[in-house]
């Protein structure tokens, strides 16, 4: 049994929703803690765009007392704003503060923040420290093993990061350069499990029900945290959830269950973030949701230039019912 203990949220085999800008927003963590997911992530909001009051990083720490236990996850560079944003972020009644150290993408990296900061430990330790001591509720930190393959540090890391009081550490395991490619490198976890006594959460290519099984008996983390998987596949924590517990493969959602909770989900986006973005953002998830479908890949292809929701909705519903005849018409040809 692995237990994840952060503050007063205790998890055993905890299977966790990753952050994921764009697509861990207020409305699709609900529906992931309602499949299961044991803990949610918000999209990494910028220190800066929290002190600044700016409207898009404010609507990112939104939080619904349905979605925890639930974490903000702050990025940054200047030890001022962290300290100032996560004061902020510990006043919207978060369950702890996550630190992003381990974003990849140039943007963030040109300015000295997420895993860039893997190129300069003494600072990331400092920034840590600064934040770890500004509050009162846990605090967490993401990261990857290294800036690249010949620069691994995350043992050595793992410990000086424990020993500034975090409560969790979570390990994407690549390395920055290998960004999202390539196959995550399990083999380091044991290693730093090895060197900390605070969980460890693996973070990498858990994909199935069997990848999140074996995580945790080749590596002994404390924790799984699942991203790309879950984009547009909700299902996913209640089918890991359900063979971690027994064993077996629960069944996989039904076609009725696909179409309409993707549409649930397009409408509470639609809420939340209004009609053009929504539907906009929301493309992502079409393949996710109806992946294993016939002829899926027409209907997303369409799916993808529509801008009406009612148009949407249509296209759906007339998919079902061609899903819905074409099983009818299979079964009175057997
Ligand atoms: C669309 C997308 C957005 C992401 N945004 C974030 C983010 O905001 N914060 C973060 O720590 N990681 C972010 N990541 C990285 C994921 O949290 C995760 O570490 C990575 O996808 C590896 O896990 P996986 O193999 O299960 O996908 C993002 C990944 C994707 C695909």
């Amino acid at each position: 049994m692995s237990l994840l203990k952060i503050g007063n949220i205790e998890i055993t085999n905890g299977v966790l929703l990753a952050p994921m800008e764009d697509v861990t927003d207020p409305p699709y963590r609900l529906l992931c803690r309602k499949f299961g997911a044991d803990i949610v992530y918000s999209e990494f909001v910028a220190a800066e765009g929290i002190i600044r009051d700016a409207k898009r990083s404010m609507q990112k720490m939104l939080i619904n007392d349905a979605e925890r236990p639930v974490s903000i996850q702050i990025f940054g560079n200047n030890i001022e704003s962290m300290i100032q944003s996560a004061k902020i972020v510990e006043s919207i009644g978060v369950d702890f503060i996550d630190i992003n150290f381990g974003c990849w993408v140039k943007n963030v990296v040109k300015h000295n923040a997420g895993a860039a900061l893997l190129k300069d430990p003494d600072k990331m330790i400092e920034l840590t420290k600064a934040v770890v001591d500004a509050v009162n509720i846990p605090v967490t930190v993401k990261t990857r093993l290294g800036w690249d393959k010949t620069s691994i540090i995350i043992v050595d890391l793992a410990k000086r990061l424990e020993d500034t009081g975090i409560a969790a550490l979570a390990v994407h395991c690549r390395t920055r350069f290998e960004a999202i490619k390539g196959e995550a490198d399990w083999s380091w976890i044991p290693k730093i499990k090895a060197n900390i006594s605070i969980p460890l959460i693996l973070n990498g290519d858990v994909k199935t029900p069997q990848d999140a099984k074996r995580a945790f008996e080749e590596t002994g983390c404390d924790a799984v945290m699942v991203g790309r998987a879950a984009i547009g596949y909700p299902f996913i924590f209640r089918e890991m959830r359900h063979y971690l517990d027994h064993g077996i493969e629960c069944p996989p959602p039904t076609m009725d269950e696909k179409i309409f909770t993707c549409l649930e989900h397009l409408n509470l986006e639609i809420d939340y973030k209004g009609s053009y973005r929504a539907i906009h953002e929301f493309r992502k998830h079409y393949s996710g949701y109806l992946k294993g479908l016939k002829s899926s890949h027409s209907v997303r292809q369409k799916l993808v230039t529509i801008n009406e929701i009612s148009e949407i909705t249509e296209v759906l519903m007339n998919y079902r019912y061609d899903l819905i005849n074409s099983e009818v018409n299979t079964a009175s040809e057997e």
